[in-house]
């Protein structure tokens, strides 16, 4: 099934460029939050994105006003209704992500692909808040922050997720150029399976006083080629969200790597959740 229209729920960090890459690509978007304000943000949050492309002289303005055009910002679920793949990106709850998809299932078109972009959250357990015909087509599509940048889309499959859904993302992910990866519905799936431990390692060794942020972070930098270091990394996915995927690991697979780590659960409980709120590990100039 080839996809012409497109349904993202949820304009934030994730949704804003899941859509954008969608848009860029010929697609028709649908961009939806509750509050039509939020998803207006969110489409000029993607205009001001393909600005600096144009900036940059790898756009042209005409290609940036088409794709722009091709996204439509709503505060109307039933827009949903001729989307031939539906995409939820919204907060990593399983109450607000599970009520989204009830009311998504008695609006959407029989066949649609339902794809979650959830971080942690089992595929089966969200699928669960659809009626059972859809399953078939129910499916984790986990993007990557900054999504225009990262060249990844890791595919969950569900226990119901068929052969034909698979096929119809992995046709999508080639359209996009992005590499598809894929993985059971375990917690954490691969990335952030991997991921988590290597955050927390690093936060625990800056609590202990093995070293200084800044050192972790020039370690993995410098001595592992890593884009960013583990601290920055953090910061910059959030911290608010990084707890939350510890949790799920913790919680489902029990062993100590995944544990929390106290210097985390202090940020959070103090409202630094990293670049977004202008401190977590470091401090960000406002803006
Ligand atoms: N949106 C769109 N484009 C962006 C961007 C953004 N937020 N931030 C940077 N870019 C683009 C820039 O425009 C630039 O493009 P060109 O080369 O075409 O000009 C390019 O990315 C590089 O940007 P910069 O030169 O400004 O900065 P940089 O070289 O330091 O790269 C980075 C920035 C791409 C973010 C890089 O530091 C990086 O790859 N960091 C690691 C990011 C990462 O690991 N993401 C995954 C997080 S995990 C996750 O998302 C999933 C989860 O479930 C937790």
């Amino acid at each position: 099934m080839s996809v012409e229209r497109v349904f993202v729920a949820g304009a934030g960090l994730m949704g804003h460029g899941i859509a954008q890459v969608h848009a860029a690509i010929g697609k028709r978007v649908v961009l939806y939050e509750p509050d039509v304000a939020r998803a207006e943000a969110g489409r000029e949050r993607i205009a001001s994105n393909l600005d600096r492309a144009v900036a940059k002289g790898r756009l042209s303005a005409a290609d940036r006003d088409a794709t722009v055009a091709r996204i439509e910002a709503t505060s109307d679920l039933g827009r949903v209704s001729d989307a031939e793949l539906v995409i939820e990106a919204v907060f990593e709850d399983v109450d607000v992500k599970s009520a989204l998809w009830r009311d998504l299932d008695r609006r959407a078109v029989a066949g649609a692909i339902f794809a979650s972009n959830t971080s942690s959250i089992s595929i089966d357990r969200l699928a669960a808040a659809v009626s059972s015909p859809r399953w078939a087509r129910f499916v984790g599509m986990h993007f990557f922050s900054p999504v225009p940048v990262m060249p990844l889309i890791e595919l969950i499959r569900g226990s119901a997720t068929s052969d034909d859904t698979e096929a119809d993302v992995r046709a999508l992910g080639e359209e996009l150029g992005k590499r598809i990866i894929v993985s059971a519905d375990r917690p954490g799936f691969l990335v952030n399976r991997i991921l988590m431990p290597f955050l927390g390692e690093a936060m625990r060794t800056l609590e202990e006083g093995t070293g200084s942020a800044d050192d972790i972070d020039t370690g993995a930098k410098v001595g592992l080629n890593h884009p960013m270091g583990p601290l920055e990394l953090a910061d910059f996915i959030g911290l608010d969200v990084c707890l939350g995927i510890m949790r799920v690991l913790h919680e489902e697979l029990g062993q100590e790597q995944f544990r929390p780590p106290n210097v985390l659960v202090d940020l959070v409980d103090a409202g630094h959740l990293g670049q977004k709120t202008g401190r977590g590990f470091y401090t960000y100039p406002r803006g």
